[in-house]
Parts: C-alpha cells; sequence; structure tokens
C-alpha cells in the first residue's frame, strides 16, 4: 500500500531558500521506489504555493496548503479559498492542524465546513486530528477524537488523517510506538463506523530521521506529517529516502 510523507513548514520559508531547498532534495526524490511506493507532499506558506508548484511540476511532489476558509469566496481579508488553492495547482490541504484549533478558535462546526469547502474544490482533505496533554490525562482521549473525527461524516473521496496528539508537537516527545499504532487502529475504525469507507492515517509530531522507520514499517500506520525535520531539504530527504527503503 501507497505510503504518505508530508512536510507541514508552517510559517517558515524565504523564495531564495525555497528554491534551494527543491535542488537539494530532488536527489532523494530520483529513486524509483520513492516514486512508485511513496507520495511526498509539501504543505507551504501559501504566499509560496505557487513558486513551489513551478518549481516542482518535474518531480514526484505535491503541493498542499496549510488551511482553507469556510467560504469560496467574498470579504474575508487575509484568508484563502480550497477554490484559489485548488486554481494554483494545490491538490491536498491541511485541515484542524492543533495550532489552528489552538490559535484560531477553530472548532469542529468550521472544521466540518472547511472540510466540505476542500472537497468541493476537488482538494484532498488531510485533517489533523489528537488529544491535549489534559485531555490525555483525563482519559478523554477517544472521546476527544470521535468528535474530531465526525466532521468527516459527509465526506466522499479520498480523505487522510493524521494523528498529532498536540503534548507530541515539537517537544522532542513522541507516543510510546504501540500505543500510536492503537490510536492509528482506532480512528482508522471509527473513520469506518462512520463512513463504511477507509481513510489513510497517519502520525505526527516530533518525526525525524531517528524514529521515522519504525512508523513506515508499521501496518497501522499510513504515513508521516513532519514539522521542524522538514525545514532543511538534508533531513527532510533522509526522511523520503528511509520511507522509500521501508516498504
Ligand atoms: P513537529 O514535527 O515539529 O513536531 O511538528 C509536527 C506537526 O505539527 C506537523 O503538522
Amino acid at each position: 500500500m501507497k505510503k504518505y510523507i508530508i512536510a507541514n513548514w508552517k510559517m517558515s520559508g524565504t523564495s531564495a531558500g525555497i528554491a534551494d531547498y527543491i535542488a537539494c532534495l530532488t536527489k532523494y526524490l530520483t529513486n524509483k521506489r520513492v516514486e512508485n511506493e511513496l507520495t511526498v507532499i509539501i504543505c507551504a506558506p501559501h504566499v509560496y504555493l505557487s513558486t513551489l508548484k513551478d518549481l516542482t511540476k518535474e518531480l514526484s511532489i505535491s503541493v498542499g496548503g496549510q488551511d482553507c476558509h469556510t467560504h469560496t469566496k467574498g470579504a474575508f481579508t487575509g484568508e484563502t479559498s480550497a477554490e484559489m488553492l485548488a486554481d494554483i495547482g494545490c491538490k491536498y490541504v491541511l485541515i484542524g492542524h492543533s495550532e489552528r484549533r489552538k490559535y484560531n478558535g477553530e472548532d469542529e462546526s468550521i472544521l466540518k465546513n472547511k472540510v466540505i469547502m476542500a472537497q468541493n474544490a476537488g482538494l484532498i482533505p488531510i485533517l489533523c486530528v489528537g488529544e491535549s496533554l489534559v485531555e490525555r490525562e483525563q482519559n478523554a482521549t477517544l472521546e476527544v477524537l470521535k468528535r474530531q473525527i465526525s466532521i468527516l461524516d459527509e465526506v466522499k473521496g479520498e480523505t487522510l488523517i493524521a494523528y498529532e496528539p498536540d503534548w507530541a508537537i515539537g517537544t522532542g516527545v513522541t507516543p510510546k510506538f504501540n500505543d500510536i499504532q492503537t490510536m492509528c487502529n482506532t480512528i482508522a475504525s471509527e473513520y469506518h463506523k462512520l463512513t463504511g469507507k477507509d481513510a489513510y492515517i497517519l502520525y505526527g509530531g516530533s518525526v525525524n530521521a531517528e524514529n521515522v522507520l519504525d512508523f513506515m514499517q508499521s501496518e497501522d500506520v499510513d504515513g508521516v506529517l513532519v514539522g521542524k525535520a522538514s525545514l532543511l531539504p538534508e533531513s527532510f530527504g533522509k526522511i523520503i529516502e528511509i520511507g522509500a527503503q521501508a516498504n
């Protein structure tokens, strides 16, 4: 089964830096196993997506947005619609990243609209889910995940769900590997109960070249969503290289 390796650059990058980054990453992408068995996606800041799309047009890399708005167009200063992302050649969009839930107050009703907008625009949504440390300590993880996944009930096409517990993001701490497998399994079965379909379930949170092999070898984890370790082409390239060998 095809696996995903996704970079989330968050609010990082410069136009000159992106050209250098792609030039360096290219050598990690020429391997046939990467082309045939991995889907590599970069979710960049929206101002750089067109540049990134141009720089990657000959490469096996897809481009994704980091968010989209709940409307197609109109008086929403500073926002980007799913249609605009599709218009410049994006194929994917992250929705509900924990940083957007935390800093932009995005709740399930907002996020459901975003998922529908993404789908209507022909984008594949990558829904980020995961519990906070407090929710974990209160044994509320399953309840939180069910609530977060419930917004996918009307999704028709391909769907990716990234399990990213917010206490593992940027901390260097990951859940125990068995716990990650169990959570990914649980998410897959909750999604199946809800829609009768299968989704790709990824893990994110402090993924790097040292720990990625386990995730890529696991039958329960369909790939990884990488933050910090995707910012340098050498470390993201290494992750891709290891991912290709693991298949
Ligand atoms: P880190 O890999 O930096 O922990 O970030 C994970 C993340 O938030 C990816 O979306």
